[in-house]
């Protein structure tokens, strides 16, 4: 995306030089004296770019470079495309030249506009911008500065938006000094837009910036800051659509003030060291979409009033301590991410959870590593939840058939264990990948995992880790996609391999059960030509290997150890030319046993 908006907007900037090429429009010589100056600073000043800037030629003309109809500079951008894709970078700093490369801008009284992206500074950033008292918008993104944010540009008191973003798109610059926001950027009394991330910015938040009334954006997001969230932000900086403190050192409760922020689109704190509860006033913030706490040290339950934000459309509490789901998270109308896994969350899931997003477009709900208890309810009929990640809980009871109109189920490391179905299969079931591992689940598999399967026919089963018992069923191998893949390792199946025909799986893993009988040739032709992943060991199978063995048309590993086969092996096995991996040992075979074992895991899958 970066790249293409770089691209275009070289583009752009090419076409406008091409359009105003007619007009000859004649550059101020100061401000072209400013520019060659500026040029001087670096290593190269040759090749597309560069060359452009000719002194010989009207600055107007230049790469980069907007004029007013008078001739005098107004706008800057130089935005460097090609860094990312190699070192040919068209502005490496000349380390012979004195001074701060950059510094001869200031002399551009006029500007009104200035980028200086991904350029190689490689020196502390210019401290003349306090001289652009035109300067209304200044981005500087992924320049390798040293030192710390220039206190000059807080002079710069005409600029609406400010980016400043100290990361490398490809390399990172470790050159930058933790330093505080400089507290002359509370002067930018017009500021909308004030994103500065990823620079190291530590000590807190200055509760000056307060005074910035007009502002839309504010972005911190990767810095060090610490202490809390200073209380005049919500009293003062009522205009905020979007307020980012992501990945900082913040410390503290979230005051309850933040609720009269009612302007809030976007409220993200992600990883910072928040404690205390979620104050239920943030459900006041009824224009909100986004709202993001993950990773941080909330306790206590999820605000009832979160249920007030209709508008919600992603909401991200994970890695927390909460401790209770409220039902009124049923009327998050419009959500598509529900993520609220990693937490200390007990008790019943309450069923309203099925209504989530019922006016939206498919949910993301992830509700893993909980201590969610009881069964789960049969609530997914509406077919709005898209992907439902459930697992490690303490959910019993069985499997609510509702969830086949959910197309990724995730009810792993769980408590399930009834057999008995629970509602009734959906007639158009959405499913294509079932996680059942590691439950407690026992007997002959339910009828209702045969309905469902041969219905719905999920492209991946997974059920390992549970007690099954009796022949593995056929129906296991017969999944819609013919990449799919079967873990029903870890149980107690027994009996022979089923007879099939036909099989869509390409990885079957049945590894550490009690299956028994001989493999036959029925068995291996059916997956000939779509298994590349074979796991039979540790079962009880007996007999020899069928002389198809060596047929596999993509076949990569093969285990087949511990067993009590016997006979030869077909020397057809080894000659496979996609087998990678190849265990026969702990068997009975007589003569050569190969085996094929590479030595880094990684070449196996080549
Ligand atoms: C030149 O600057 C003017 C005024 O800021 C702006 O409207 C125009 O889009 C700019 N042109 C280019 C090509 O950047
Ligand atoms: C960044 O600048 C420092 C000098 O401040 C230099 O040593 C380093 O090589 C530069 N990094 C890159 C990626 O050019
Ligand atoms: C959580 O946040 C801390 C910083 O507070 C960060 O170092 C860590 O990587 C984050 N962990 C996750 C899982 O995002
Ligand atoms: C199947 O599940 C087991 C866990 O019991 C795991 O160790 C194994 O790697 C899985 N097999 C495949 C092919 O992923
Ligand atoms: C496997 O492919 C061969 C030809 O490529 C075909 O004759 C055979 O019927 C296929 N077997 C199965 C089980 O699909
Ligand atoms: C191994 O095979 C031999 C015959 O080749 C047979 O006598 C012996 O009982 C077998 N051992 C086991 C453990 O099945």
């Amino acid at each position: 995306m970066g790249v293409f908006k770089s691209l275009w907007a070289v583009t752009v900037l090419i076409l406008s030089i091409y359009l105003s090429g007619c007009e000859a429009q004649e550059c101020n010589a100061n401000d072209k004296k400013a520019l060659l100056k500026f040029k001087a600073g670096f290593i190269s000043q040759a090749g597309w770019f560069w060359d452009t800037w000719d002194a010989g030629t009207s600055c107007c003309q230049w790469l980069g470079v907007n004029c007013t109809t008078s001739g005098r500079v107004q706008g800057l951008t130089i935005n460097n495309p090609w860094s990312r894709h190699g070192p040919s970078s068209i502005a490496e700093r000349d380390p012979t030249y004195e001074g701060a490369v950059g510094a001869t801008l200031g002399d551009l009284s006029e500007l009104r506009a200035l980028e200086l992206s991904e350029i190689m500074f490689n020196g502390p950033m210019p401290n003349t911008f306090g001289k652009m008292k035109k300067l209304e918008e200044l981005k500087l993104f992924y320049n390798n500065f040293s030192g710390s944010l220039s206190p000059s540009i807080g002079g710069a008191t005409s600029l609406k938006s400010l980016t400043v973003d100290g990361s490398g798109y490809t390399v990172t610059f470790p050159n930058i000094s933790p330093a505080s926001i400089p507290t002359t950027f509370c002067q930018l009394k017009n500021l909308r837009t004030l994103v500065l991330t990823s620079f190291r910015l530590n000590g807190k938040i200055p509760e000056c910036l307060c005074k910035l009334g007009q502002l839309k954006d504010l972005d911190l997001n990767g810095n060090e800051l610490k202490g809390g969230i200073p209380d005049c932000i919500s009293s003062n900086l009522r205009k905020l659509e979007s307020l980012i403190l992501t990945s900082n050192r913040l410390v503290g409760e979230i005051p309850s003030s933040i609720g009269h922020l009612r302007s809030l689109i976007s409220l993200n704190l992600n990883d910072n060291k928040f404690c205390g509860s979620i104050p239920k006033e943030i459900g006041n913030l009824v224009h909100l979409q986004n709202l993001g706490l993950a990773n941080n040290s909330l306790s206590g339950p999820i605000p009832a009033s979160l249920g007030n934000l209709v508008e919600l459309n992603s909401l991200d509490l994970k890695f927390n301590s909460l401790t209770r789901i409220p039902p009124e998270v049923g009327k998050l109308a419009r959500i598509s991410t529900f993520v609220i896994s990693n937490n200390q969350l007990q008790g019943k899931l309450p069923p309203e959870i099925g209504n989530c997003g019922n006016q939206g477009y498919g949910v993301y709900m992830e509700i893993s590593n909980n201590k969610l208890l009881g069964s789960i309810p049969d609530v997914f009929g509406r077919g709005n939840i898209n992907i439902f990640f459930a697992h490690h809980n303490q959910f019993t009871g069985g499997f609510p058939l509702s969830l086949a109109m959910v197309g990724d189920v995730d009810v792993s490391y769980n408590r399930l264990s009834d057999p008995k179905p629970v509602g009734t299969l959906p007639a158009d079931p959405k499913i294509y990948y079932l996680r059942l591992s590691h439950n407690l689940f026992s007997g002959s598999p339910p009828s209702w995992l045969e309905n469902l399967v041969t219905i719905a026919k999920p492209s991946n089963l997974e059920m390992f880790e549970n007690k099954f018992t009796g022949p593995v069923p056929a129906y296991f191998f017969s999944g819609s996609n013919a990449f799919g893949n079967l873990n029903a390792s870890h149980n107690w199946f027994t009996g022979p391999l089923p007879s099939i025909t036909t099989a869509t799986v390409s990885s079957i893993d049945l590894s550490h059960n009690r299956i028994s009988g001989s493999v036959t040739s029925n068995f291996f032709g059916a997956l000939l030509n779509t298994t590349y992943f074979m796991d039979l060991s540790f079962n009880r199978l007996t007999g020899p290997l069928p002389e198809n063995s060596g047929d596999f048309q993509m076949i990569y590993y093969m285990d087949l150890s511990d067993n009590k086969l016997s006979g030869e092996v077909p020397d057809t096995i080894e000659k496979m030319p996609t087998l990678s991996y190849l265990d026969l040992s702990d068997n009975n075979f007589t003569g050569r046993v190969p085996s094929k074992k590479p030595s880094h895991p990684l070449l196996m899958s080549a």
